[in-house]
């Protein structure tokens, strides 16, 4: 089995969260939350090398996080991100370490709950279907709201899956999948969005519900939290 990639893309500024520090450099129990992310993906026998993508004026924070918890390696790659996530991700996947062939994973580097069997299941899947992502079915009913905030429509829950990272893919397929983007100027919240762009089938599978992206200080209490029980 050639040995698969992951690329973390880090180069958020983390607006939404608000604060000088990026969240992916904010800490959780002392450790920075992209310090979880790289340290779960070298302890996979399957990993060759993990991509961060960042913002080059956060190398130092960067190199600090991963120096203080002995995360420095040869198998950490470190790349200069863009100004979107895609453009950070689409930077990361032209690395020469990534062979078409291979399996690439994209893992948000500010989940810090993500598991090896979470990986392996995505892994799994896209193994067989060459395109799979993690979701969980959602417990809100969700609407599509105008501007104004009149409700447009309401979706039918039984369908929808609110989706996570690590999402997986052939890299053969994801670089056709970013090429056909940069060519069309089209952009997405997510990888998987890219993939179907080109028509291949993406599988949804079970997700983590402890898989939180830290987006706001609420959610670092609640990744307290977990880490409490
Ligand atoms: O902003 P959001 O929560 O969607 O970011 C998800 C991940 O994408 C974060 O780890 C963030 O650092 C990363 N990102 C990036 N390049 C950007 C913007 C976000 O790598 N320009």
């Amino acid at each position: 089995m050639e040995p698969w990639t992951i690329i973390l893309p880090a180069a958020g500024s983390g607006l939404r969260f608000g604060g000088d520090v990026p969240k992916q450099y904010r800490h959780l129990r002392g450790i920075s939350l992209i310090s979880y992310s790289v340290r779960t993906a070298l302890s996979m026998p399957e990993v060759g090398h993990v991509i961060i993508a960042i913002n080059p004026e956060h190398r130092a924070m960067c190199e600090h996080a991963l120096s203080s918890q002995h995360l420095q390696s040869d198998r950490v790659l470190i790349v200069e991100g863009g100004t979107e996530r895609q453009q950070s991700i689409h930077a990361a996947l032209q690395h020469a370490v990534i062979s078409d062939s291979s399996l690439v994973f994209v893992h948000d580097a500010v989940r810090p709950f993500a598991t090896f069997d979470l990986y392996r299941r995505v892994g799994l899947a896209a193994m067989e279907h060459g395109a799979a992502i993690p979701g969980l079915a959602v417990r809100d009913t969700i609407k599509s709201v105008f501007d104004g905030g009149i409700v447009e429509a309401t979706l039918p829950r039984s369908v929808l899956r609110a989706v996570q990272t690590p999402q997986c893919f052939r890299a053969g397929v994801l670089r056709s999948a970013y090429a056909h983007a940069a060519e069309l100027g089209i952009t997405a919240t997510d990888d998987a969005s890219l993939v179907e762009a080109i028509g291949i089938p993406v599988l949804c599978v079970e997700g983590d519900e402890r898989n939180i992206k830290v987006t706001t200080p609420l959610d670092l209490l609640i990744a307290e939290a977990f880490l409490a029980v």
